[in-house]
């Protein structure tokens, strides 16, 4: 693997405009459940427990629901891995643009990963649907816990949200365009942890592809896009990674 490695490292170098897309699989090694796969959160949650019509029919049982995923999910001291800080490494020595990530859990952020877009919002703020007031994620967990559920607004008393962003719920348009763009200009797309099976993130690989940006794919198990990709590692993350930003060198 080594030589391919170096192969990669030299593609990632070379590129012009670079970006990672990262999913659950990069926070799995630090503790984070991933979504799929073998004891994935879906095969032990019902997913449509958190769509956001049911937030909107019964906010106080999504909260009630909403706090036990979150136990599971973002334990308190759930800490970046190995994967996490090759990634920021990368980005602050010039060689990705940016970090697109799926996940909720701040983790990139927590990495000193500069430019990161959050396409799926993050667990870390509660938001009011009605007037916008923003708390962080601890409060509202407090406010629910002490019985306010759902957790309400200082301002208008309207129920607060978690800003993940809710299976049926647009995707932040800021960060979905920034993303797109970032992908339509890329030379090199480093895709790390995910199984690429949700809209819209699943497409920015192909998008990236068909405008000729080199694809390093790096998951533990087969992906959609694994026939499109220049590079596939079917490895840990918490390997190939810090292989990669080792062969980039400076
Ligand atoms: N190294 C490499 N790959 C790993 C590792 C690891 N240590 N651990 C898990 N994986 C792989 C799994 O094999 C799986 O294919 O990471 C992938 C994680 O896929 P998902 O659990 O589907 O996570 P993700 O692709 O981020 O899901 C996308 O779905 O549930 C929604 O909004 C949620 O953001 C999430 C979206």
């Amino acid at each position: 693997d080594t030589d391919r490695i170096d192969a990669a490292a030299s593609d990632l170098r070379a590129a012009d405009a670079a970006l990672a897309l990262t999913g659950a699989g990069v926070s799995a090694p630090s503790g984070v459940p991933p979504f799929r796969g073998e004891d994935g959160v879906w095969s032990e949650y019902d997913p449509d427990a958190f769509d956001v019509w049911r937030f909107r029919r019964e906010p106080g049982a999504f909260w009630a629901d909403w706090l036990d995923l979150r136990a599971d999910l973002l334990d308190a001291d759930v800490e970046p891995n190995p994967a996490h800080d090759a990634l920021a490494d990368l980005s602050a020595a010039g060689h990705l643009d940016a970090l697109v990530t799926q996940n909720i859990d701040g983790l990139h952020q927590e990495a000193g990963a500069e430019e990161t877009v959050e396409l799926h919002g993050n667990a870390r703020r509660a938001t009011c649907r009605n007037c916008g007031w923003t708390t962080s994620a601890d409060d509202a967990r407090e406010r629910a816990e002490s019985g306010d559920l759902p957790p309400r607004c200082d301002v208008c008393d309207g129920a607060l949200k978690p800003d993940a962003v809710l299976f049926g719920e647009q995707l932040p348009r800021g960060a979905l365009a920034r993303a797109r763009d970032l992908a339509a200009d890329s030379d090199a797309m480093v895709v790390a942890g995910s199984s690429l099976t949700v809209e819209p993130a699943a497409s920015l690989p192909a998008e990236a592809a068909e405008t000729g940006a080199t694809l390093i794919l790096v998951n533990l198990e087969e992906t959609p896009l694994d026939s499109r990709a220049d590079y596939v590692f079917r490895a840990d993350v918490t390997e190939v990674l810090p292989a990669l930003r080792e062969a980039v060198g400076e």
